[in-house]
């Protein structure tokens, strides 16, 4: 092979290169481990967290993640994401895209603001701010502080389970508490609007150093589960395009009254 061919044999194999999977015939590595030892030895939580950050987490921290995935599984047909995956179902649209569907509907309201409390949580100690004044910079603004109040419950079942996790975790030596105390003073200063599952999750990702977009991809993970399960009961019914209402129900219109087209 002459030097010019060489050269585009390792462009093409640096194309897409990457530090996750060592895939050769007969040979699949994650990381360096390799999967044969892997399955059976690692659960699924420790599997996510070597796959994204590169090395095994303590069983502390493996039993962290876990906890905040159990968490964010589902919200029924309440939440926007398993409404609109099973909307799409009815509509004749396998899992794979009933899933996608339902991925597509988290973002910085619904599902996705771990994302950007974790971002303002890494930002309230990294500058030292006051968690009274940003909720007060918060509130002057008639901004929402992500991770914090729920349009359905009035304090989110899923902040208790989890703060208190933390808490142990503390004691036990596997996170430092840091960020804890942030969010704590955070829910404080924002009294009586409590914590939700995204401010809690994101707490104890900042813990654990997961960087900022990985909350709302780990999240993701979590109602991915939700989504397929709502998704399959969903494909069990005959009912095809089951809309937003039911048939009975009209949405209110606000339009102008019945008019005569214009004659020209
Ligand atoms: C989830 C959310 C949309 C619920 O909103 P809601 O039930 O419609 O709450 P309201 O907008 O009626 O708020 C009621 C009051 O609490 C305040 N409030 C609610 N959540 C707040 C927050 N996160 N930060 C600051 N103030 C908040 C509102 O400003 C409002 O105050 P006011 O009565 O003085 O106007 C809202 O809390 C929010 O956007 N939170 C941040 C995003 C988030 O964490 N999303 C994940 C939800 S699981």
């Amino acid at each position: 092979m002459n030097s010019a061919s060489e050269a585009g044999m390792t462009a093409a194999a640096d194309w897409w290169a990457t530090g996750i999977s060592d895939i050769a015939p007969g040979s699949i590595r994650f990381h360096g481990y390799a999967i044969e030892e892997l399955i059976g030895a690692v659960t699924f939580p420790q599997m996510i967290w070597l796959m994204v950050r590169g090395d095994l987490p303590s069983p502390g921290q493996a039993r962290l993640l876990e906890q905040t995935l159990v968490a964010a599984v589902d919200h029924g047909p309440q939440a926007p994401s398993i409404a609109a995956a099973r909307m799409a179902v009815s509509c004749g649209l396998p899992l794979n895209n009933a899933i996608a569907t339902g991925v597509n509907l988290l973002g910085d309201v619904h599902g996705g603001a771990g994302q950007q409390c974790l971002e303002l949580l890494y930002d309230l100690v990294a500058t030292e701010q006051d968690p009274q004044a940003l909720v007060a910079d918060y509130k002057a603004r008639k901004a929402y502080v992500p991770g914090f109040g729920h349009r359905f419950h009035p304090r989110d079942p899923r902040r208790d389970p989890l703060i208190t996790a933390a808490q142990q975790a503390v004691a036990d030596g596997t996170i430092s508490g840091t960020y804890l105390k942030s969010s704590l003073a955070l829910e404080s200063a924002l009294a009586p609007i409590p914590m939700n599952v995204d401010g809690a999750t994101a707490t104890i990702y900042a813990e654990l150093g997961f960087a900022p977009p990985l909350a709302r991809g780990l999240f993701v993970l979590s109602r991915s589960v939700g989504l397929l399960a709502h998704a399959h009961e969903q494909s069990q019914d005959p009912t095809r395009i089951k809309g937003p209402l039911p048939k009975s129900i009209l949405p209110t219109y606000t339009g102008p009254r019945p008019r005569p087209l214009p004659s020209s």
